[in-house]
């Protein structure tokens, strides 16, 4: 692909979500929320793949599947008012049928088009599927690790303003009360991630996005998680127990190991 095809990608991007907008305040927030995320990540991937020496026009192919990871977010919107995929629909999957829908990916070669719709299809499952694909595989890696970087500015920011001002679908209606569950945090300190259907509180939820931190691929993510903080900006906001403490050293050091340490076998 070239740069006059993800100009096209980008303009119709701008019209898609202008499409969805209406004037009820709290859905402008909510939308505008992940056009803004979409930004962010994109920007992440620039800043992975440069980090990583990608060829430019593999570079160009990540930046639309960071462009279109989300599509499916606007419409899932529209009809559900909601972000959560349990219970609405699959963002991901709806997301690659609004691009196969409407026919935006039709210029690009085949296996461009597989990879994009692939990438985008498990962006938000809980692991990668086993595949042989090599290039497949490191492009399913790379999104996966620009959208959680952004996901955990997005949540820094949500709990930094007060609740009445907040975007309401980000925190997926979970209570925000001084709580956490044992298992989630059980998950965390024998270093797995956390699921989803575990989540009972918003605390169990900051967790869980914590956890994501195994998940990681690249070592200018753990950089850019190490530079903007967001360790210990989505601690602090959790209570203040021993067990938060020990969780807190423990990510830390996992963070340095992967930053410090020999590049991974993922950082081609
Ligand atoms: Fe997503």
């Amino acid at each position: 692909m070239t740069e006059k095809d993800l100009k096209f990608f980008q303009s119709w991007f701008s019209r898609y979500c202008r499409s969805f907008y209406t004037g009820n305040e709290e859905d402008r927030k909510n939308l505008f929320l992940k056009e803004e995320h979409t930004r962010h990540v994109c920007k992440n991937m620039r800043r992975i793949t440069k980090d990583i020496s990608m060829e430019s026009s593999k570079g160009l192919l990540a930046e639309t599947i960071a462009l279109f990871h989300d599509i499916g977010r606007f419409p899932q919107y529209s009809e559900y008012k909601t972000f959560r995929d349990g219970s609405s629909v699959n963002h991901a999957t709806l997301g690659t049928e609004v691009l196969c829908r409407e026919g935006v990916l039709k210029t690009l070669p085949k296996n461009e088009q597989q990879i994009i719709l692939q990438a985008i299809k498990f962006h938000n499952a809980y692991a990668i599927p086993d595949i042989r694909d090599n290039d497949m595989a490191l492009f399913m890696r790379l999104i996966r690790d620009a959208d959680k970087l952004d996901i955990w500015r997005v949540f820094v920011e949500y709990l930094a303003v007060p609740a009445k001002d907040r975007p309401s679908a980000v925190g997926l209606g979970l209570p925000h009360i001084p709580e956490y569950s044992e298992d989630v945090l059980s998950r965390l300190l024998s270093s797995r991630m956390a699921s989803l259907s575990m989540l009972k509180t918003l605390n169990d939820f900051i967790l869980m996005q914590l956890s994501w931190v195994y998940d990681l691929n690249f070592r200018t993510s753990f950089i850019l998680l190490k530079e903007r903080d967001y360790l210990k900006k989505l601690i602090s906001t959790l209570p203040s127990t021993e067990a938060i403490g020990k969780l807190s050293l423990f990510l830390e050091e996992y963070i340095m190991e992967h930053i410090q340490g020999a590049p991974s076998h993922h950082d081609l």
